[in-house]
């Protein structure tokens, strides 16, 4: 898609994953609007574009309504983005979850329909299909999630889905597997990858939940910007897609794999509770998106964590011995 025709609107821009597909698209030459109420997101992500031309930043909350119709006009394609993100988080204030991720959502897709917008394409998650055995995970198999959070991002595919039904919007979901790379918080209710990378840089133990033998299917946001924009090329609609790497790692040995990217073996590995709420095992069958969206990943684990590793010091000025 020539994206310079086109003027776009991000919800959630300023958080991790919304901050790089936003920059991507100011850098293609599309016109963009970044919509974020700052809560979990940072303007230091953005900081890069804010002076850009193509680029506004509102603030504001996918919670209000009438702010929402305001922004949505004269937009061709929305990526929503915004969310509650974490899974323990959703344990302990499923309200909030089920009012950001549920309500909010809502909020995006009437208001896109009353501004009769192009396409929205939806930020979901591979937490939608819960402990089921099956692996890897295919879109059409049984969704049991369990924890708040899964089920507000299968609530809110399945608006996705009758909006596009009922009201002829052009609505898409994409079905992220752990996202991982640049711009990703390191907090306690941040990605284990970020965690670890700041518990490394102050030589601190890894610290794993449960026996470590977990798996998840770590995909680097590159590829997840990538799918998005793929997704707003392609004719399709209605759809829901994985978007993985198509490639699981246990989590005692991605422990072991950050700690020899960066030297740091002599660092423990620790053990502790399980986490309330986690799915044990997540792998992403790829194929729907190999087929409808030409998607094919270009980081495999390890290239991602060094590309990351690697952007994080130019950035903060911290020096790793990189493997
Ligand atoms: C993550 C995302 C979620 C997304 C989902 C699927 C975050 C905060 N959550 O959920 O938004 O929808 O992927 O794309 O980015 N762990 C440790 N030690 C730690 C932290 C975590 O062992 O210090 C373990 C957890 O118990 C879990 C695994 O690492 O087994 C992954 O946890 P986390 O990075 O929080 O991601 P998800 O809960 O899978």
């Amino acid at each position: 898609m020539n994206f310079k025709e086109k003027n776009v609107l991000v919800t959630g821009a300023a958080g991790f994953i919304g901050s790089n597909l936003t920059i991507e698209l100011v850098n293609l030459g599309a016109n963009v609007i970044g919509f974020d109420n700052l809560f979990n997101g940072r303007i230091e992500n953005i900081e890069e574009i804010l002076e850009n031309k193509s680029f506004k930043f509102i603030k504001g909350d996918i919670r209000d309504f009438n702010f929402l119709l305001e922004v949505f006009e004269g937009i061709d394609i929305i990526y929503h983005v915004a969310a509650f993100t974490s899974v323990p988080q959703s344990v302990l204030m499923p309200e909030s979850c089920n009012d950001v991720n549920v309500n909010g959502t809502l909020n995006v897709l009437n208001a896109a329909r009353k501004r009769d917008i192009e396409k929205i394409i939806y930020s979901s998650s591979s937490s939608v299909y819960g402990d089921t055995p099956t692996l890897p995970k295919k879109e059409d198999m049984p969704r049991h999630p369990i924890s708040p959070y899964g089920v507000s991002k299968l609530a809110c595919e399945g608006y996705m889905q009758v909006f596009h039904k009922i009201y002829g919007l052009r609505t898409l979901s994409l079905r992220y597997f752990n996202v991982f790379g640049p711009r990703q918080k390191d907090s306690p209710y941040s990605g284990v990858i970020a965690i670890w990378l700041g518990r490394l840089l102050n030589n601190k133990d890894l610290i794993i939940f449960g026996n470590g033998e977990q798996s998840r299917d770590f995909t680097y946001v590159k590829d997840v910007v990538h799918a998005n924009l793929l997704a707003a090329e392609q004719g399709i609609s209605g759809e829901i897609i994985n978007i993985g790497a198509g490639a699981p790692i246990t989590l005692s040995n991605l422990a072991k794999l950050m700690l020899k990217l960066t030297k740091k073996e002599k660092l423990n590995i620790s053990y502790t509770d399980t986490r309330s709420g986690d799915i044990f095992h997540s792998y992403a069958d790829i194929s729907k998106a190999k087929e409808l969206l030409n998607f094919q990943p270009k980081f495999n684990q390890e290239e991602g964590l060094k590309d990351y590793f690697n952007w994080y010091c130019h950035k903060y000025k911290v020096s790793l011995d990189l493997n």
